[in-house]
């Protein structure tokens, strides 16, 4: 087993910076609390952080929801994670999550790949 370092911190998360490459994002409603503008910025980050192989793992939420109807909750669907992530990122598992729970929205879960 290899030790793990883990570490906590309080900052800006779309303007992180660090030396290190990571091997897993994992977006728990972060990305839908986003204004749909700073969408790019997610992407920025996941390319900066996530060395190839890795991963940035998402539960999409809520989908089915309409942008225009505001937010947060951003609606959000899968194809504006592709679209933040880029080519540099494949879609590797994108599947409905069967009862989320939500008694209008639905919620996916996405796993992307770092090319
Ligand atoms: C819907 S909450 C989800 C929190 C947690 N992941 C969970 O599932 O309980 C969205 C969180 O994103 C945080 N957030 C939004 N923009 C951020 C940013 N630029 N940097 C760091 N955190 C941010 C908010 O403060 C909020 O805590």
């Amino acid at each position: 087993m290899v030790p793990v370092p883990l570490g906590i911190g309080l900052l800006d998360a779309l303007t992180f910076v660090d030396d290190r490459q990571y091997d897993l994002i994992f977006d728990h409603t972060f990305f839908c609390a986003l204004h749909p503008e700073d969408r790019p910025a997610f992407g920025d980050l996941a390319r900066r952080l996530i060395g190839r192989g890795g991963l940035v793992c998402s539960i999409v939420f809520p989908a089915g929801k309409h942008l225009d109807s505001g937010g947060p909750p951003w609606g959000m669907e899968t194809a504006a994670l592709t679209a933040a992530l880029g080519p540099d990122f494949q879609v590797i598992e994108d599947r409905p999550v069967a009862d989320c729970g939500h008694p209008s929205w639905d919620e996916r879960w996405a796993a992307f790949s770092r090319v």
